[in-house]
Order: C-alpha cells, then sequence, then structure tokens
C-alpha cells in the first residue's frame, strides 16, 4: 500500500512508499480509503521530532471499505471525515468509529478533510466562552488555518467578532469570513473588552489580549507560533480583565466526542453557516509543496492534498 513516511532525506522530512502494509483493523475500526487529507502548522514540528519510518497524517475524509467488525459505526461505502492520531496520509487506513463522522451529500471530500483538527480546534475554543450571542469575541491568527474557522462559527453563534491579522493585506479576507471589525493591532478602537478571546499566536498578541479581556472573561489559548517575548504579568490582568479565565486548550480531549464533534462540523458546512476557506489544492504527491507554501506564510487558509480514487 502507498502512504507517506518520515525521513529526513526527503522534501519536508516525507517520503512516499509503496511498501506499507495494509490496515489490520481492530474491532472497533472501520476501514477507511483516503480521498483527501489536510496539513496542519504543528505537523511540521510533529514529522521533525519522529524517528524515521513514522507514519503521519490526521486530518482526513475518504470512503469506508471495510466496517468496524463489533458492528458499530459506518457501513461500506459511506462517505466520511476523520480525526487520527497519525498514518492518515495513506492510500488505506484504520480509524475508530468514534473519531469519524459520515459526510452530508452537500460536503465533499477536499472541504471535509479541512476540518478536523483546525475546525475542532475552533468549535472547542469557543465553547470555553459559553453563550456568545450579542458579546464581542476577538479572534488572533484569524485568517489561519484555525482563524477562519474560529471567526466564522462566532459569527455564526451570534457574537460580535473581532479579527486581528498579521498585516493590511490579509484585512479583506478576514472580512470575507465574516468578521465585524479587522484590526492589524490591538487598540482602543478595537471592540474591547471581549467577552472571550481565541487566541492562536501567542507571544506579545497573548499579553496584549490578556489586557482587553472584559472582567470575569474567557481567553482560550490554542497556538503559539508568535512566541517570542511572551510575557504575561498579573497587572495584565488589572488593566480590565479582573478575574479573567485562561484556558490551555488541547483541542482533541475529550476524544469520545470526536466524532459527534465532527458531524456538528460537517453539518454547519452542509447548512451554509461554515465555508472552509482552502487556500491550496494538490495532488498528494506534492505534499511537500503545501508544507513550503505553510512554511514561507504565502498560505491562506487550508492546503488540501487529494489522492485519486
Ligand atoms: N492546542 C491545540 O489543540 C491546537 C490545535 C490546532 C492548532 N494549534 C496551534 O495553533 C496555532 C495556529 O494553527 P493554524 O493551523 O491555524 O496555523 P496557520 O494556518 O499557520 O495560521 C497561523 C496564524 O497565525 C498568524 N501568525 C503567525 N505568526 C504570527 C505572528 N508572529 N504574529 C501575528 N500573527 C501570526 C498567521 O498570520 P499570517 O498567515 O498572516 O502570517 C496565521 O493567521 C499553531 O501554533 C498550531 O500549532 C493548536
Amino acid at each position: 500500500m502507498r502512504g507517506f513516511i518520515t525521513d529526513p532525506a526527503g522534501r519536508a522530512g516525507l517520503r512516499l512508499t509503496d511498501e506499507l502494509p495494509e490496515p489490520n483493523p481492530a474491532a472497533d475500526e472501520a476501514v477507511v480509503a483516503v480521498r483527501a487529507f489536510a496539513i496542519n502548522h504543528d505537523e511540521r514540528n510533529l514529522i521533525a521530532r519522529r524517528p524515521d519510518g513514522w507514519r503521519p497524517g490526521q486530518d482526513v475524509a475518504g470512503v469506508v471499505v471495510r466496517a468496524a467488525a463489533n458492528g458499530t459505526g459506518p457501513a461500506v461505502r459511506t462517505r466520511v471525515v476523520c480525526y487520527l492520531d497519525w498514518e492518515g496520509w495513506a492510500e488505506r487506513v484504520p480509524v475508530p468509529v468514534h473519531r469519524m463522522a459520515p459526510l452530508p451529500d452537500a460536503v465533499g471530500f477536499e472541504q471535509a478533510a479541512s476540518l478536523p483538527i483546525a475546525g475542532m480546534t475552533a468549535l472547542r475554543a469557543l465553547r470555553v466562552g459559553g453563550a456568545v450571542l450579542g458579546r464581542h469575541v476577538l479572534v488572533t491568527g484569524a485568517t489561519g488555518g484555525v482563524g477562519q474557522f474560529a471567526v466564522q462559527l462566532a459569527r455564526a453563534a451570534g457574537a460580535r467578532v473581532t479579527a486581528l491579522v498579521s498585516k493590511p493585506s490579509r484585512v479583506e479576507q478576514a472580512r470575507a469570513l465574516g468578521a465585524h471589525r479587522v484590526v492589524t493591532s490591538l487598540t482602543d478602537e478595537s471592540g474591547a473588552p471581549f467577552h472571550l478571546v481565541l487566541d492562536g499566536v501567542g507571544g506579545p498578541v497573548l499579553a496584549d489580549a490578556i489586557r482587553a479581556i472584559a472582567p470575569g472573561g474567557h481567553l482560550a489559548w490554542y497556538g503559539n507560533p508568535g512566541r517570542d517575548g511572551a510575557h504575561i504579568a498579573l497587572a495584565d490582568f488589572y488593566a480590565q480583565g479582573w478575574n479573567a479565565h485562561i484556558v490551555g486548550l488541547i483541542s482533541p480531549a475529550p476524544e469520545e466526542t470526536l466524532g459527534e464533534d465532527l458531524g456538528i462540523l460537517v453539518q454547519l458546512v452542509a447548512d451554509g453557516l461554515l465555508r472552509p476557506h482552502i487556500g491550496l489544492t494538490l495532488d498528494w504527491t506534492a505534499t511537500a509543496d503545501a508544507f513550503a507554501a505553510l512554511a514561507d506564510r504565502t498560505l491562506q487558509g487550508k492546503a488540501v492534498l487529494t489522492i485519486p480514487a
């Protein structure tokens, strides 16, 4: 079977090999023929850290070709989206049934593959703030993989959304996602104080965001690409965020409800309330090119790779 393994000598630390074993599923696992997968920011680090021959791949969409032996989960020929820990960048992959959701007819493989990690992180981060109807929500890194979903989900939940982007050339893209206000730095005109902050940038942006939280508000901190220079002081909370809460969000937890939450995300896409912004779609043999676009920050939205049927 064909699939990617880590190889420090390969571009992006990857090599496509024809010599993988066929999946050997556990009783609660279905086998999925992969049709599309997405790459994520953190997978670059994961690939660099893992030993040679490790098999990456977390965001996957495809078709069930073998149902779980214990009789649970979707039947053969069901189109599904899956959230995996690894092994997903291959022709076929075993998937625990609680980590997948069937796709509505209106949702394509490429759209679905863009959702698992990025969409799950945005959905679960938004829940940190409870009801956001009419309340002010700030999304940092708003045009990134997670940020684009966070803006749209906050808007769909009825929040007044401020999007913080890295540079003026990103402003229009953030507006198109539905943000009420788009800023390149946090000032008095940013819409603060915020009931909820969704922060995927960290570093100095995190400290600025803390100073903009409403009293008793929440900040879900899930990412750190801007980590240099991070410094948080108790005094930052004195600005206005008295007794505010910071949650270090680890989005795959809880694991048992990953399938249920994937089901929510794909239904929102089918209903037209969530539109995955895919900036790059390539055949899976060009996965290294997609990582290059992610690394040099030229990518807008998600990069998706497709595997021919
Ligand atoms: N905790 C979890 O469970 C979890 C889950 C998913 C992701 N993450 C983490 O969340 C972060 C975002 O992930 P992603 O997939 O959305 O990545 P991404 O697609 O690369 O997006 C990153 C976003 O952050 C912005 N950004 C990067 N460096 C910046 C800086 N120094 N100052 C201001 N903005 C900056 C980028 O803006 P430009 O594109 O305009 O440069 C982009 O909007 C990553 O650190 C990732 O590892 C964590």
